[in-house]
């Protein structure tokens, strides 16, 4: 469960409702902190890399709860970059309200008392409170021919204000196709786990404003978890008849974002090849015949 960055811990969500049917969103979600262990602190050390000065500006579009965004500014706080500009978008504003308050709660995890230990000092080490600690006494069979032992679940409040202290932060509802962050205006847009949600319709318009936002010289992420969209060629349908995409989709729709955007790849998907953090070149403007393209392409894909 602990990396060297920190606890990777899910976090509780609220279930979605039928609003968010609606909007055409996947439902449930879930997100947690330090969730994408190896692909944060790629980014970090890109942006050390890349980035002058001791002035950043993030998006985590979306946000969910703010655990993405509070994870980086954790692990900024290990870099010379000292003044900090957050925005986190979604589309859920329980969600919104949620990420604004800075406290969360992780789902009810088996730990052993030393885990529970070091966990703990993990968060406290990387700059996140502990407000509660609630435990229950579970018993769990090992496997089928073994007697069940005692063990221990556990769910951690987690007050996320520390690591925002000084910072700005600004965690707002809205729907990322439609102009939320100012076009060129980010140092980095970590898009994460964001296109597996999306019905078929939704994932370009979306995916086109996502790119947009990246300025010159700046870092988009779009890494999602290996375990979706894991189908190559077939869209997935979800129990409500929904569309969602599949693993070439997202490659194809990886690669014409970089083409449009002059985003280079600087690195893949271990399985699919597909461009997961990408650098742009230039500061150029797409054309409207760009983006008539790139919707047509990806739309006729879907089909
Ligand atoms: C799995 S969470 C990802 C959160 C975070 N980036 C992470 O990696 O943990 C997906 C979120 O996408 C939000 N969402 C889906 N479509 C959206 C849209 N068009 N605009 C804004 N938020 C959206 C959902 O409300 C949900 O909270």
């Amino acid at each position: 469960m602990s990396s060297p960055l920190g606890p990777n811990l899910q976090l509780c969500t609220p279930e979605m409702t039928g609003d968010m049917r609606e909007h055409n969103i996947r439902v449930p979600a879930s997100t947690g902190l330090f969730r994408a262990t190896s692909q944060l602190p790629d980014v970090i050390r890109q942006a050390e890399a890349r980035i002058d000065g001791e002035e950043i500006n993030f998006a985590s579009v979306p946000c969910s709860l703010g655990a993405e965004a509070d994870s980086m500014l954790s692990l900024f706080r290990d870099t010379r970059f000292t003044r900090i500009g957050v925005q986190g978008v979604d589309i859920n504003p329980r969600l919104i309200e949620l990420a604004k308050a800075g406290n969360y709660q992780t789902k009810w995890t088996v730990l052993e008392p030393e885990e529970m230990e070091q966990t703990i000092g993990a968060l406290e080490d990387r700059g996140f409170g502990i407000t509660d600690l609630e435990t229950r006494p579970m018993m769990v069979k090992p496997s089928k021919y073994e007697m069940p032992e005692p063990t221990t679940l556990v769910k951690i409040s987690i007050d996320a204000k520390p690591v925002r202290a000084g910072q700005t932060v600004d965690f707002r509802e809205g729907d990322i196709e439609y102009g939320v962050i100012e076009p060129q205006s980010q140092d980095i847009v970590l898009a994460n786990n964001l296109i597996y949600h999306l019905p078929a319709p939704r994932a370009a318009p979306v995916l086109w404003s996502v790119a947009r936002m990246v300025k010159e010289g700046g870092i988009l992420s779009l890494n999602d978890e290996p375990s979706t969209a894991d189908n190559e060629t077939y869209p997935m349908r979800l129990e409500d008849d929904s569309t969602i995409l599949y693993r070439d989709w997202m490659r194809v729709a990886s690669e014409l974002m970089a083409e449009m955007f002059d985003l280079e790849p600087i690195a893949r998907d271990a399985t699919s090849e597909r461009p997961t953090m990408l650098v742009r070149s230039s500061d150029g403007v797409p054309k409207s015949s760009d983006s008539e393209r790139f919707l047509k392409i990806l739309g006729s894909l879907t089909v």
